[in-house]
């Protein structure tokens, strides 16, 4: 069978890079992992992140994939400067898609960047951002509580305007006119965020820039794939029941198949 694209999460919120690995390469087999037993990653520590991500490549590669994907903001930024070294296989992250995306966007040079604990304190977007244009003004936010109501499909209600008013009023008193989504669970809130923000604010939800990339280096190395029947098969390290359940809202179609692994 033609090799998978490997792509891993912490959980579920990878799947929003799968949806547009889908859209741009429906003809491309896809493995993913989300380590739905030992999420969230955000609040841990650079040591355990790093241990479980080469768990969680070392499966992957059992798989046989071509290339993987670090579908997670938090071990983008933590892990992946020093793991990539230990591996042959391609990998792709999505800090620098989406820093890369933030610098072409913005006209005033003021950026905003918001994600979890371990991704803002690790200052990886402001560092990949400040190599592009150290012009550049960055503003940096954890917005933690955004996980839980994302997973629990509270998308509009009043909790989570609260909220969002609440972590986002730096942004806007900053006057900052691009926003980075820098967690793969925020683009479900970006309805909720765009009306904070308002109008004039571009958010930058980095998945659309991962999946180019993806392609890219694929094509680079004369490894593109054109399955009729593509097949995806997904694996967590726990309840499949959970996983399944949350799928649709992250991926936009149901997922026929989950299996329950162990990488540890
Ligand atoms: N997937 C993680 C990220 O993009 C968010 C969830 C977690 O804390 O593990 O940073």
């Amino acid at each position: 069978m033609a090799k998978a694209i490997g792509v891993f999460d912490s959980g579920v919120g990878g799947l929003t890079v799968v949806k547009e690995l889908i859209r741009q390469m429906p003809e491309e087999n896809i493995v993913y992992f989300g380590d739905t037993a030992r999420v969230p990653y955000g609040i841990k520590s650079k040591e355990t992140v790093i241990r479980f991500s080469i768990e969680n490549i070392l499966f992957l590669l059992k798989e046989d994939v071509k290339l993987v994907c670090v579908a997670c903001n938090t071990v983008s930024s933590m892990a992946l400067p020093s793991i990539r070294n230990y591996f042959k296989v391609p990998m792709v992250g999505v800090i620098s898609p989406g820093a890369k995306e933030a610098v072409y966007a913005t006209k005033n040079k003021k950026i905003g960047v918001i994600g979890t604990q371990a991704t803002i304190r690790s200052r990886a977007y402001e560092n990949e951002i400040k190599a592009l244009d150290a012009a550049i003004k960055v503003i940096a936010r954890a917005c933690p509580l955004f996980v839980p109501f994302a997973e629990e499909g509270w998308l509009k209600e009043r909790a989570v305007f609260d909220v969002a008013k609440f972590y986002l009023a730096p942004f806007k008193k900053a006057g900052i006119d691009t926003l980075i989504l820098g967690c793969t669970h925020y683009p479900l809130l970006k309805p909720v965020i765009q009306e904070v923000m308002g109008s004039r604010v571009t958010l930058i939800d980095s998945a659309k820039q991962v999946a180019t990339e993806v392609k890219q280096l694929l094509a680079t190395g004369d490894l593109l794939e054109s399955n009729k029947k593509a097949v995806r098969d997904f694996y967590v390290s726990d309840d499949p029941a959970w996983f399944s359940g949350l799928a649709e809202r992250f991926l936009g179609q149901k997922i026929e198949r989950v299996s329950k692994v162990s990488t540890a």
